[in-house]
């Protein structure tokens, strides 16, 4: 499994030849700016919740990939709307395999609504199941007693967690949230991008090293191997 970070809360997860990317907000992000989208050609594109700093790109990548569409029904018609013709609805709680991945989506505590203000459905985080490993999404959430079920009845091998505070959860109760997983390794997301969510790398690092958890925070353009 590869994982490369695109900046705020976008990855691509490439599995067995299958490459999924989350929350695509790239062009806007000014930490982005050395990325080139017209590079990125993922065969899913999985989007959280309707808030901009998650779906900016997402149409115009959609388009040159010919990659399919998957998130809440409300997502997924509101992509229908931009003029793209392969997607893949679902809600909360439902699973779908897409080639040997099992894609489900789990609750997320946060809100979600479209730029324009209008409705997006629940928001959600997103877990990979596959054959050997497992990978959580969270999405953009709050520290949340539904992360208590998905370490109970799942293996987590790496959880990927927004870590900004403000917005959602930070550090504290990230680390909270790893004992809920049942996950010591965390690959932050959701930091930085914007002044409200600048967080101090050094100290986020020494609360996971005392906690006896991991931390990986990826350069933006960098990758991880699994
Ligand atoms: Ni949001
Ligand atoms: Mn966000």
């Amino acid at each position: 499994m590869k994982i490369t970070y695109y900046g705020h809360s976008c990855f691509e997860v490439e599995i067995k030849g299958t490459k999924f990317l989350f929350d695509p907000f790239i062009t806007p992000n000014e930490l982005a700016k050395h990325i080139d989208i017209s590079t990125i050609n993922p065969d899913y594109i999985l989007i959280s919740h309707g808030h901009e700093d998650h779906l900016a790109d997402a149409v115009a990548i959609a388009k040159q990939s010919g990659a399919t569409v998957v998130g809440v029904f409300e997502i997924t018609a509101w992509a229908q709307k931009q003029g793209i013709e392969k997607v893949w609805p679902m809600n909360t709680g439902g699973s779908k395999k897409f080639g040997e991945v099992t894609v489900k989506l789990v609750p997320a505590e946060h809100s979600s609504s479209f730029p324009d203000g209008s409705y997006a459905g629940n928001p959600v985080g997103f877990l990979l199941k596959t054959d050997s490993k497992n990978i959580y999404f969270a999405g953009d959430t709050a520290l949340t007693s539904e992360m208590q079920l998905l370490g109970e009845y799942n293996a987590i091998h790496l959880a990927m967690l927004p870590i900004g505070d403000n917005f959602t959860m930070g550090i504290t109760d990230v680390i909270v949230a790893t004992e809920l997983l049942r996950c010591n390794k965390v690959l932050g997301m959701h930091y930085d991008t914007f002044p409200f969510i600048k967080i101090d790398k050094e100290k986020a690092a020494e609360a996971f090293k005392k906690a006896g958890k991991e931390l990986i925070l990826l350069n933006i353009g960098e990758t991880l191997e699994l």
